[in-house]
């Protein structure tokens, strides 16, 4: 039992955005020295249309090729009832819904409202219920949107809700853009937690702007115990343009260890990864 969890969405957020495809054996390779160097919950993979995000088009074959190691969570997105049917089918160990606090985002983004989002949710938790899987719901675009700017954190708060009466065992809130200030998380924060206990929420910044960490610092300081990160700092979100990478893993966790709070992660092998994925993204780019 570590005091924080760390969840690792590089395979996943980090990769999603790559123009060039990244060969099937480097992303099972990759979450399997994430899982070494002692990540225990990864997103390893989308279940979404791959002409949308074609980076994602070999998630079925990534879920099979994986080593799979006891009491660790391979978790992948699933937008609809399509997508967890898939999911189910490469024997996921959880899967993660998302919605956003943003029309124009979740448009942009899964094209459809809000609302519809939610409705195309309904199966993927039937279907969950009924394997015994843990669903996990993202809030996007929780303090400013690239389309809207600042959202009312009312707006989070209101579709964090939802998400848990579905059944979302955890909300994970994503400053989608990087431009929140650690006040706004503060505000974020205070609002959500007014009718959702925090130990219920995560947050997953991206470090667009170099706050990333404070947001963190914010986060920690004021409870939360789970937060998403990205090895090397890869990554960023195709429908949000200008979006960066996710605050790194390695940062993330030197953070938390300062702090002096533990996640059950070796840093010196963690920088093994970090230089393993900075190099062959590297050489992909070549
Ligand atoms: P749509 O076009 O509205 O849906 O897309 P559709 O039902 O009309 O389907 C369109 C086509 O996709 C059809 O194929 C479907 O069969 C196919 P066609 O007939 O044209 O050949 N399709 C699928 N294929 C594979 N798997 C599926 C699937 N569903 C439909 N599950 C849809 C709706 C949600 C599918 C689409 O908008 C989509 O895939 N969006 C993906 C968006 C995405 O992955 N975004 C990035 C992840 S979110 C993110 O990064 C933010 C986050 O990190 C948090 C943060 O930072 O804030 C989580
Ligand atoms: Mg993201």
């Amino acid at each position: 039992m570590t005091d924080v969890t760390i969840f690792e969405v590089g395979p996943r957020d980090g990769l999603q955005n790559e123009k060039q495809f990244v060969p099937t054996d480097i992303k099972v390779d990759l979450i399997n020295r994430l899982v070494d160097a002692g990540i225990n919950k990864i997103e390893c993979t989308s279940f979404v249309s791959p002409k949308w995000v074609p980076q994602m088009a070999d998630a079925m074959d990534v879920m099979s090729a994986i080593d799979r190691k006891d009491n660790v969570t391979y978790s992948a997105l699933t937008p609809n009832e399509r997508g967890m049917h898939a999911a189910l089918e490469a024997n996921v160990s959880e899967v993660a819904v998302f919605a956003a606090a943003s029309e124009s985002f979740s448009q942009k983004n899964i094209n459809c409202s809000i609302e519809e989002s939610l409705t195309r949710f309904d199966p993927v938790m039937k279907l969950a219920k009924e394997n015994g899987l843990k669903v996990r719901g993202y809030v996007s675009c929780v303090t400013h949107c690239p389309y809207e700017g600042a959202i009312d954190p009312a707006m989070v708060k209101m579709v964090g809700e939802k998400l848990l009466e579905m059944g979302c065992y955890e909300l994970s809130l994503g400053d989608t853009i990087g431009k929140a200030h650690p006040q706004d998380i503060q505000k974020l924060i205070e609002t959500v937690t007014q009718t959702i206990s925090i130990g219920n929420l995560a947050l997953h910044l991206h470090d667009t702007y170099d706050r990333a960490l404070e947001n963190m610092q914010m986060g920690l300081d004021l409870g939360i115990r789970t937060f998403d990160s990205s090895v090397a700092g890869l990554g960023g979100c195709p429908y949000a343009e200008g979006a960066s990478g996710n605050v790194s893993t390695e940062a993330a966790v030197h953070l938390i260890h300062e702090n002096g709070f533990s996640t059950g992660v070796e840093l010196a092998a963690l920088h093994e990864v970090v230089e393993f994925i900075s190099l062959t993204m590297n050489s992909l780019s070549d």
